[in-house]
């Protein structure tokens, strides 16, 4: 039921429209009332279809029993995980991170609200790339910014620099990359992000005030193929690198993550202190006591890569065979495919129809397309490559009938 006028602000009325397709598919879609099924073969989120890793349950236990009496005492940005997740930052973006510029948060999603409420004016421009993370738009309002929107080039899947540079106004206080990207599963390469570097920091010195760059990488452990990864951060100090444990340890419901300020960052003292202080005030956004402890070994988990490697190419191998547009992603947990019919959701119904759940590109503005999770397991893609073949029947059948 939509929240009546009265009962709730101006502003939850448009955050509950600008959520309003997401929150039907993940309460309302026919995938959400068949959830948990066994016999559905599920592509939708990035949710773990196998036990989770062995290593992580154990870790989970090993923490849990308490070593001291201040174990489970209110935790904020704890010295020890800040010091692990430093340590490794430091050596996969070869930055000196210092633990103090680390601040611990409920996975990404915390992290990013943190860091649109400690940049954003009232009105201040945010720019972000299409097709979007689910709610970069809604969280950019909810902290009182104003979204603007780019495309991505579609041919290449790469950002559009000019389109980015044309975009930018005496107002834009941040961009948003998400690199590697999701949908596309594409990681920006090098020489784009030097050129974007070299855009934020004109447009920083014409408008007299920083234009941030927010970098999240949620993905940038799920690479594929041994590609390099180079992190934006590297080529523009005003950015803010956010990250989650929740997509390379594929447990995204025990929440960890952070925001982390580049040691060249100018001015990274003040915002830090801007940081601690939203997190503080906005519902006490540290994670709990259990993930902080745990951190020292979960860092240096994963997913098994090779697994997921072999389930891309299965996937994209046979369904190119079968006659579908696949793009081989580079990167992320995400196949984006050309849906045959241009109407991606009534293509996505007729895949319904068949058990077959993922996500129709319109629900992520990027129509005709749709997008698999590899998340699914093994046993769901072998029942799901027949159905999709029978599905590009039906619709050859209807096109020539
Ligand atoms: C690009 C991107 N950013 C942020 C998130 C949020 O991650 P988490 O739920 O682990 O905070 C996701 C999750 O799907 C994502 O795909």
């Amino acid at each position: 039921m939509k929240p009546s006028a009265s009962a709730t602000s101006a502003k939850t009325k448009r955050l509950y429209e600008l959520v309003t397709p997401l929150r039907q598919f993940f309460f309302e879609s026919p995938w959400a009332k068949r959830f948990g099924d066994p016999d559905i073969c599920d592509f939708t989120i990035g949710n773990p279809h196998d036990l989770p890793m062995t290593a992580f349950t154990e870790a989970m236990r090993h923490w849990t029993l308490p070593q001291d009496k201040y174990w489970y005492s209110y935790k904020m940005n704890e010295d020890k995980a800040r010091n692990v997740a430093a340590t490794s930052l430091a050596a996969s973006h070869g930055l000196p991170f210092r633990p103090r510029d680390i601040f611990l948060t409920n996975g990404s999603i915390a992290a990013l609200a943190v860091v649109f409420d400690t940049i954003l004016n009232s009105g201040d421009e945010v720019i972000f790339i299409s097709p979007p993370w689910f709610m970069y738009e809604a969280m950019i309002v909810s902290a009182g910014g104003t979204p603007v929107k780019v495309r991505i080039d579609e041919n290449s899947f790469d950002l559009d620099l000019r389109a980015i540079a044309s975009a930018i106004t005496p107002r834009t206080r941040a961009l948003i990359v998400n690199s590697p990207h999701n949908p596309t599963g594409k990681i920006y390469p090098p020489p784009t992000l030097r050129e974007l570097a070299k855009i934020l920091e004109s447009a920083t010195a014409q408008n007299g005030r920083t234009v941030y760059l927010i970098s999240d990488e949620a993905y940038r452990r799920i690479v594929f193929d041994q590609r390099q990864y180079l992190s934006p951060a590297t080529c523009y100090p005003h950015t803010f690198v956010v990250y989650t444990y929740g997509k390379v340890l594929l447990a995204p419901g025990q929440r960890i993550g952070y925001v982390a300020l580049p040691p060249h960052m100018p001015a990274a003292d003040q915002i830090g202190d801007a940081i601690q202080a939203l997190q503080m005030i906005k519902g006490w956004s540290f994670p709990n006591a259990l993930m902080q402890h745990a951190l020292t070994d979960l860092e240096q988990m994963s997913v098994d890569m090779e697994h997921l490697q072999r389930k891309r190419d299965r996937l994209v191998a046979a369904l190119r065979q079968q006659g579908y547009a696949v793009r081989t992603p580079e990167a992320t947990f995400y196949i984006i495919v050309r849906s045959p019919w241009e109407d991606d959701t009534q293509f996505v119904e007729l895949l319904n129809s068949l058990d077959i759940f993922c996500i129709p590109g319109s629900l992520m503005d990027f129509s005709a397309h749709f997008r698999l999770s590899l998340t699914a397991s093994d046993a769901m893609i072998d029942r799901a490559l027949p159905k999709f073949a029978q599905a590009l029947k039906k619709f050859a059948g209807d096109k020539h009938s």
